[in-house]
C-alpha cells in the first residue's frame, strides 16, 4: 500500500513505513479545490484529482495550476466535472486515496446514509487497499432543513458502527477508524469549508476512515 499523503483529519493507521512519494489522491466534492491545490503543492510527487459537478468555484485555482511552480503552479493537479453518482470509467482502479470533505446535497446523503450503489462507484475508482476519508461537520440546528430534506439520521458512533459499517462493507470498504471531534478540537484542515465552519460550538466533526477491500 502507498503511504497516506498529508492533510488528513487524523493521520490514518496503515502498515506502511513512511512516505513513498507515490500515489493518486482523489477529492470528491472538491468545491473551490483548495484541499487539492494545497496538498499538491506540499506533495509534488503525488497526483491530485479534484471532482465536482459545479465548476464555477474552481475557476480561480484551475487557472492558477498552469502557472510556473514558483508562481503558484501545480502540474500534479487535474480537475474533472462529475458527480459521485457518475464517476468517469477512466478513473477505475486509479485512486490510492479518496477524500470527501464537508459534503452537501446528494454527496452528503450518499456517504452519511451509506448508499451502497453510490459507494460502489467510489470503490470502483479505488485500488485495493486504498484509503477513503469522509469528514462531515453538521450543525443539528442550522442545518436542520437540509438534514430533514435528505432524511439523514444523527451521525452517531453507534450509527457508524452498525448501519454504516454494514453498508460500506457491502460496497467494498472496511471502516477502520471513526470518531467525533468537538468544535474545540477542530484541527487545522486545508479546505475552504473547514475554515468557514470552524468555531461554531454546535458543529462537531464526524469522520470515518475506510480501506478498499480486495474485490477479486
Ligand atoms: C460544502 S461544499 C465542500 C467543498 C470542499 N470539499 C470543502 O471542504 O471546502 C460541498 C461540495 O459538494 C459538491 N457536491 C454536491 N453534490 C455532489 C455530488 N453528487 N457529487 C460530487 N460532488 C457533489 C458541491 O458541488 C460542493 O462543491
Amino acid at each position: 500500500m502507498v503511504a497516506p499523503s498529508d492533510n488528513w483529519i487524523k493521520p490514518p493507521s496503515t502498515n506502511s513505513s513512511g512516505h513513498t512519494g507515490e500515489g493518486v489522491i482523489i477529492d470528491i466534492g472538491t468545491g473551490d479545490g483548495r484541499f487539492v491545490y494545497q496538498s499538491a503543492r506540499q506533495n509534488p510527487d503525488k497526483f491530485y484529482i479534484g471532482i465536482d459537478p459545479n465548476t464555477r468555484p474552481l475557476e480561480k485555482i484551475s487557472e492558477k495550476i498552469y502557472r510556473k511552480p514558483a508562481k503558484g503552479g501545480a502540474g500534479n493537479v487535474l480537475f474533472i466535472q462529475a458527480a459521485i453518482e457518475d464517476l468517469p470509467g477512466e478513473l477505475n482502479g486509479v485512486a490510492d486515496e479518496v477524500h470527501v470533505h464537508f459534503p452537501w446535497g446528494s454527496l452528503l446523503r450518499a456517504v452519511a446514509i451509506g448508499e451502497i450503489e453510490v459507494l460502489r462507484n467510489v470503490r470502483r475508482i479505488c485500488s485495493t487497499g486504498a484509503l477513503l476519508e469522509v469528514v462531515t461537520g453538521l450543525d443539528p440546528e442550522r442545518d436542520r432543513s437540509e438534514i430533514e430534506r435528505l432524511g439523514l439520521p444523527p451521525l452517531s458512533l453507534d450509527f457508524i458502527d452498525t448501519v454504516l459499517t454494514k453498508n460500506y462493507a457491502a460496497a467494498g470498504f472496511k471502516i477502520t477508524e471513526r470518531g467525533i471531534l468537538a468544535a474545540s478540537e477542530w484541527p487545522d484542515f486545508e479546505t475552504s469549508w473547514a475554515k468557514r465552519l470552524k468555531g461554531n460550538e454546535r458543529r462537531p466533526i464526524t469522520y470515518l476512515i475506510a480501506t478498499a477491500d480486495d474485490t477479486d
